[in-house]
């Protein structure tokens, strides 16, 4: 147990993190390749459908669930720039995943718009099709800081929306969650000029933690009603080791709809499509929608069509996984289209992931050393 630097009174426990970015994990070319159809499906029957690519392990913000400043000090390690994909090397494989199935890629990070010129990453992925001539779904999170100045530009490139974490209105309260003094009415202008320029409807991401921003509930949701922005209530997960997750810290999402629901009644939607990771809820008055996210109290991996690539090219089948495959030392190795691709069928072909499911059930789970999410991307 350590003191706790911002609040001295209290004690908080944060569990240092392993390096597990470290381990090599070359993957397997199969000798007989799957042909790239879109008809990929895991050991569970899950389709891959989802590709989201961390661009940048760093972050201007230091959000107390995700980044703790203790851990991610100034003498963190940050992965060095040669070993960063090229946006030449994120196409390449994107370009394998899309050909595999994936219609949906997300740009995370750390935070996505401090990578140089992301907006010509944006332009290369916004070329590509799926096998039968779609465009993708390409959007973003982010955490709003820099989306005032770069909505139009990654508009311009083809973006199709955005998602933005927001943890608060009140300013005090976010400054604390952020943990480095940002402002809230920065994010609110990124969030204004995301819609402005037409990358709506805008997901607002607010990770409830209680004790910390359970308050703000309500006010966010009257914010944004009647905006055309979808506000999402997610609950906060143990994801990495750094954050010190405690069960009792969760808030669950059914608390979050029935206390929304007894000032503006709600009633449930349908899913937009099967998987999707909230559950969704109308105002009755007409004023919107708002989703609620529950990896924790109501797991959704049966559905669970997501892949992650890590900014150093290390594949993940999950957001709690301990290990990545390295397809970087393929794309770098000299192996053909056909053996990375190869590679990738084989690899989800064999995935069995379902670590939120699992969690209720063992808790050793929640002692497996994990990878972070400011690597790994939301
Ligand atoms: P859209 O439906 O396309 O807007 O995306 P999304 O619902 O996947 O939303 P987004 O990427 O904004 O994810 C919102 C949050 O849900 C993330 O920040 C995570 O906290 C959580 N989340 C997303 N994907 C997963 C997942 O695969 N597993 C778990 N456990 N949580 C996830
Ligand atoms: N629990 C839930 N969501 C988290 N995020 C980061 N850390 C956590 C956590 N511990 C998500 C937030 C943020 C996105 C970048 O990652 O949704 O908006
Ligand atoms: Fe940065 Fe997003 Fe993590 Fe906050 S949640 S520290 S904004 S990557
Ligand atoms: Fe998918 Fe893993 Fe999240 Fe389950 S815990 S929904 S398998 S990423």
């Amino acid at each position: 147990m350590e003191r706790c630097q911002r609040n001295p009174g209290m004690t908080e426990k944060f569990i240092p993190v392993a390096d597990l970015r470290k381990r090599p994990s070359i993957p397997v070319i199969p000798a007989r390749a799957t042909a790239p159809v879109g008809l990929l499906a895991d050991s569970l029957g899950r389709p891959l459908r989802d590709l989201r690519i961390s661009v940048t392990d760093r972050c201007n913000f230091r959000c107390v669930y995700c980044m703790p400043k203790e851990v991610f000090d100034k003498d963190y390690r940050y992965l060095p720039h040669a070993d960063l994909l090229s946006f030449e090397e994120i196409t390449r494989i994107a370009s394998l995943f899309v050909a595999h199935g994936v219609d949906k890629i997300r740009l995370t990070g750390g935070e996505p718009l401090l990578r140089k010129n992301i907006e010509e990453l944006v332009a290369m992925l916004a070329a590509l099709k799926t096998p039968d001539g779609r465009p993708l779904d390409l959007t973003l999170t982010t955490n709003g800081s820099l989306l005032a100045k770069k909505a139009q530009a990654l508009k311009d490139a083809g973006l199709t929306r955005v998602s933005v974490s927001l943890d608060s209105l009140d300013d005090a309260t976010f400054r604390r969650m952020n943990d480095v003094d940002f402002p809230v009415s920065d994010v609110l202008a990124g969030i204004e000029a995301a819609s402005r320029v037409g990358l709506g409807p805008v997901k607002v991401n607010m990770v409830v933690k209680k004790g910390m921003n359970d308050a703000e509930i309500l006010p966010m949701a009257r914010h944004f009603h009647g905006s055309g922005a979808i506000l999402r209530f997610i609950e906060y997960m143990d994801v990495g080791t750094s954050n010190g997750w405690k069960m009792e810290e969760v808030l669950p999402s059914a608390e979050v709809v029935r206390h929304i629901g007894e000032a503006m009644p709600l009633e449930a939607i349908a899913p937009n499509y099967a998987g999707e990771t909230a559950e969704r809820w109308r105002y009755v008055d007409g004023g919107g929608e708002i989703g609620v996210i529950s990896s924790v109290t109501q797991a959704f991996c049966r559905d669970c069509t997501r892949a992650r690539l890590s900014t150093e090219g290390k594949l993940y089948t999950c957001l709690f996984a301990s290990d990545g495959h390295d397809l970087r030392a393929l794309l770098r190795g000299g192996y053909s289209e056909a053996d990375i691709s190869g590679a990738i069928a084989y690899l989800w072909q064999g995935r069995a992931d379902r670590y939120s499911e699992l969690r209720a059930s063992q808790a050793e789970q929640q002692a497996r050393r994990k990878i972070e999410m400011s690597y790994i991307g939301g």
